[in-house]
């Protein structure tokens, strides 16, 4: 066990048996790491039990349950009643206790805001943005082409098309697009002081547009939401507030990082890039595969009762976490699992969840990597990681990639 480890508090009610040395976020390969592969780190649970103690993986150092096969992460996720994920992540942050929407709510609460919020993110829905989502790309890359033979992806093409689509989907101007990514950085990879004040200048960007919206509304996301009703009255405005803030989110981090690995993955394999290159017919499949073998998101629920699990004594109140990266890698769900295959068919991955919270954002987030993908093969010749430089990987609640510099002089 590491030292950090052994300092965390584990419950009484936790067999020593049963507690495991692994974390997401201080375990080797976890922390930011030159060429780490994190992923791959956390698949190294599968040589262990289907359920162990990890006492520190969240964030802020708690502990929880770790669930490491992918049949059991369904039944968890499946299974609301019993594992909650009502827990105000962001408002904690500021010492408040409001949901983001519909993450934190519980069914059947969640059921009348999903219902809500699902035509606005609908595959017909993200047919209509598709045509700007590829200008975006197109118009980030040429730029990048013009500006020489290398450049640093994360920086001048992943986060600025998440945020530049977050944009079109709020309705909202490109001239905020540098702001805008500022925050997103700051609040996902910020200190201890930036990540609030990030925080704080997010609630009021979407409490401000909501007033404005109140006030004149257009045909956009937030004008939607300050007119919409849930069980025939209009939303609170701390709902609002929850939802407004929620997709800001949701949708930057996750697709910039999705972009990054697969980047990253083609820079390292160049008989895959040109493989795509030269078929692009087949990135629809590849983007799934890189979606199963990298994803990025842990999911944590906390136990509404006592429960044993698969032998595991949970108890109410504990944290359970489904780590898609760690159920992605099961090899009982995934023939050879930690090979990477462009083509593998029947990819039943979890990187967008299972059961009532699986991700809304799913069928825009897909678009937004095939296309970015697209658009970077159809620009950009031969890509290879930057000599002297290394991507640095890293894991936590969201893992992501940095400093990802890539060169095709
Ligand atoms: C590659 C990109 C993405 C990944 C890997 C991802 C993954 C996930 C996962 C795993 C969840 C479930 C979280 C949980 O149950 O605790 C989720 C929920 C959600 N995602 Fe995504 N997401 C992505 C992109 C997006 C985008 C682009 C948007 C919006 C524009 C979005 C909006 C949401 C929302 C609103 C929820 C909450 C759904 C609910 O609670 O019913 N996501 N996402």
């Amino acid at each position: 066990m590491t030292a950090a480890m052994s300092a965390a508090a584990i419950p009484a009610h936790v067999p020593p048996a049963m507690v495991g040395d692994f974390s997401l976020f201080t375990s080797p390969g976890m922390a930011p790491t030159p060429d780490g592969d994190p992923q791959a780190a956390a698949a190294r649970v599968h040589s262990g039990p289907p359920i162990f103690y990890s006492p520190m993986n969240t964030r802020d150092g708690k502990g929880t349950w770790v669930i490491t096969r992918a049949r059991d992460q369904r039944r968890v996720l499946q299974d609301p009643e019993t594992f909650s994920s009502h827990r105000a992540i962001f408002a904690s942050a500021l010492g408040e206790s409001w949901p983001m929407i519909p993450l934190e709510l519980d069914p059947p609460e969640h059921g009348a805001f999903r219902t809500l919020l699902n035509p606005l993110l609908s595959p017909k829905r993200v047919m209509a943005l598709e045509s700007a989502v590829r200008e975006r790309a197109s118009v980030l890359i040429d730029r990048i082409a013009a500006a020489g033979t290398s450049c640093d992806v994360m920086k001048d093409f992943a986060f600025p098309f998440a945020v530049n689509i977050f944009l079109r989907f709020l309705g909202l101007s490109d001239d905020r697009l540098d702001e805008f990514v500022t925050w997103a950085n700051d609040l996902l990879h910020g200190d201890n002081v930036q990540r609030p004040a990030a925080a704080r200048t997010i609630i009021a960007f979407i409490d401000g547009l909501a007033a404005e919206r109140r006030e004149r509304p257009v045909d956009d996301f937030m004008s939607f939401l300050v007119q919409a009703k849930v069980h025939d009255r209009p939303l609170t405005d701390a709902e609002v507030r929850g939802t407004g803030v929620l997709l800001f989110v949701a949708g930057l981090d996750t697709v910039a990082a999705a972009i990054g690995f697969d980047l990253a993955y083609l820079a390292r394999n160049p008989d895959d890039q040109r493989l795509l290159r030269a078929e692009p017919g087949r990135i629809v499949l590849a983007a799934e595969e890189l979606l199963r073998a990298y994803p990025t998101v842990q999911m944590i629920r906390v136990a509404t009762k006592d429960i044993d699990f698969e032998g595991a004594p949970i108890r109410k109140g504990d944290y359970v976490s489904c780590a898609t990266m760690i159920a992605n890698r099961d090899p009982e769900e995934f023939p050879d699992a930690d090979r990477i295959d462009l083509g593998r068919e029947d990819n039943r991955h979890t990187a967008f969840a299972y059961g009532p919270h699986r991700c809304l954002g799913s069928h825009l987030a897909r678009r937004e990597i095939v296309i970015g993908l697209e658009e970077w093969l159809r620009r950009i010749p031969d890509f290879r990681i930057k000599k002297g430089t290394a991507p640095i990987a890293f894991g936590g609640h969201v893992f992501g990639i940095e400093q990802l510099i890539l060169d095709w002089s």
